[in-house]
């Protein structure tokens, strides 16, 4: 079961990793809006943030914190997201909130990528929890076929819309052994926007709590 008061122990641990006049990726979720509370009070100090969702553009916005176009900004040094399982070696799967895309694209973009998390998140072997994949509307069947072919079931996240105006299918059933083969393989069909697997650039400081992982 997840654990609030972890959340925002780690949310609250990761300032330590901002510096001043610094442009801070932020990431998604219950976890990084303890984060986000947190940044808050150190906005007169950083020049702003890159935001991943609209959720938390909103979020930012309404604490005073400037939001800057990736575009702008060039490579950033930190990026701090939330995660929906990770595991020993800091290989995470995200999307649970939809917003893997902009994720991965700023934790690309990003020098130091430390993830927070609860204990709940910690796993050895990643798939229990589904596996999120954006997918192009219109191949969404052929990329269901796809998935049934490498032993997978996938679920259309029904009625949910990214902000990317994409869908989500969630994979079901995949003990996933070697995170960076699958999420290669998958990258590589028609239709495949992003994996919700970050294990090619996996993070590179994870807090569970205050704890380093
Ligand atoms: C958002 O799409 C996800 O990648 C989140 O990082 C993930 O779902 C973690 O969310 P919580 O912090 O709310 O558990």
């Amino acid at each position: 079961m997840s654990n609030a008061n972890e959340k925002r122990l780690a949310g609250e641990a990761a300032i330590r990793y901002v510096e001043d006049g610094a442009i801070v990726g932020v990431g998604t979720g219950s976890t990084v809006a303890f984060f986000i509370d947190a940044l808050a009070d150190l906005k007169d100090r950083i020049q702003g943030a890159v935001s991943s969702s609209e959720q938390s553009t909103a979020h930012l916005k309404r604490l005073g914190i400037p939001v800057l176009d990736l575009n702008a900004t060039g490579p950033l040094s930190l990026y701090v997201d939330g995660a929906d399982e990770c595991d020993p070696h800091k290989r995470l799967i995200k999307g649970g909130g939809a917003a893997l895309t902009r994720e991965k694209i700023v934790a690309q973009a990003s020098q130091k990528f430390v993830c927070i998390i609860d204990s709940s998140k910690q796993v050895n072997l990643l798939g229990k929890f589904p596996l999120p994949i954006e997918v192009i509307p219109m191949a969404r069947s052929l990329i269901g076929r796809e998935i049934v072919k490498r032993g997978g079931n996938p679920v259309w996240r029904d009625g949910v819309v990214t902000d990317n105006g994409n869908w989500i299918i969630d994979v079901h059933g995949w003990q996933i052994a070697d995170p960076v083969a699958l999420e290669t393989d998958l990258n590589q069909i028609p239709g495949i926007v992003s994996v919700g697997l970050f294990a090619r650039r996996p993070a590179d400081v994870v807090l569970v709590g205050d704890k380093l992982l």
